[in-house]
């Protein structure tokens, strides 16, 4: 299948590890030229020779995304540099769980500002550049807590539906410009932040954190955890030309361990 992907211009927001750093190599191959943004210079440059290494351009924007300004420096930058945006991928992510009993509001305000605003403010920043080519694609990474909540993730929980919610609306907005905006809901994936939030459970249980990921994967129909690299596959193709009829709905990749339907 083409993709119709080359000479496509992307922002992949957390691009320098995990989920990110996979969706910004995986569009590189395809051709795009690729900005990631997050806070570590240092690891946004080894993608970036990744990113060069597939023949692709790249360029990184070392900014805390919890603030407008910098949302903005990311959009000014991708555009002096590559002349316009056509795709974004929204997926900074780092929310900080505690139990619902104990949980301070504090941090379901943090993971609201890193993630819905980030998502919602790189939305509104980019979509003029894609209505004026009239193509873009915004593909939002969210996650299987915002539909399936748990005593010990409310603040992944809440951001992750309001990006839901946000996703529908904002389809419904740009539908008529040649703009998809949909949204991938990986369940667990094997990436750092999956071992930081499973290293409480894993510590309380006295087991290693490797031993319970391979126990939670095999819950699953699948038998295993995701791998970022699947992810990235399904956010290719629904950055894609080949992706033309998909309006603001929401990829499930848990492994079947989803239980609502569809
Ligand atoms: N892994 C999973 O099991 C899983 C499951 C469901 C959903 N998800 C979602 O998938 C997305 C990616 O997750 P991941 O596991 O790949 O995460 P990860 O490995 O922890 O990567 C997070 C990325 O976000 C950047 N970042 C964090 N805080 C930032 C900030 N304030 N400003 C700018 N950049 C920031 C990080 O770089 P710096 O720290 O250098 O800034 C990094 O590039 C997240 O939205 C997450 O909620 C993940």
């Amino acid at each position: 299948m083409d993709l119709g992907l080359r000479g496509k211009r992307a922002i992949v927001t957390g691009g320098s590890r995990g989920i990110g750093r996979c969706c910004a190599i995986a569009l590189a191959r395809e051709g795009v030229s690729v900005c990631i943004a997050a806070r570590t210079q240092e690891v946004l440059e080894r993608v970036v020779e990744e990113i060069n290494e597939t023949g692709g351009k790249g360029h990184a924007v070392a900014v805390d995304l919890t603030i407008q300004e910098n949302c903005e420096k990311v959009v000014q930058e991708t555009v002096e540099i590559f002349g316009g945006v056509d795709i974004l991928v929204n997926n900074v992510g780092a929310a900080r769980n505690a139990d619902i009993l104990e949980l301070p509001t504090e941090l379901i305000d943090d993971a609201l500002k890193l993630k819905s605003y980030s998502y919602l403010r790189m939305s509104q920043l980019v979509i003029p550049y894609m209505k004026a080519n009239r193509w873009g694609r915004i593909i939002n990474i969210a996650g299987g807590a915002g539909t399936s909540p748990t005593r010990g993730n409310i603040p992944t929980g809440v951001a992750n539906i309001t990006i839901l919610n946000m996703t529908r609306a904002l389809s419904d907005a740009v539908a008529g410009d040649g703009i998809l905006v949909n949204t991938v809901c990986p369940g667990l994936t094997n990436t750092a932040r999956a071992r930081t939030q499973q290293r409480a459970r894993a510590e309380r249980e006295g087991r290693e954190v490797e031993e319970l990921l391979r126990y939670l994967g095999s819950e699953l129909p699948a038998g295993r955890i995701a791998q970022p690299e699947e992810i990235a596959n399904v956010v290719t193709f629904l950055a894609s030309e080949a992706c033309s009829y998909v309006f603001g709905s929401s990829v499930y990749m848990d492994g079947g361990g989803r239980r609502a339907t569809p």
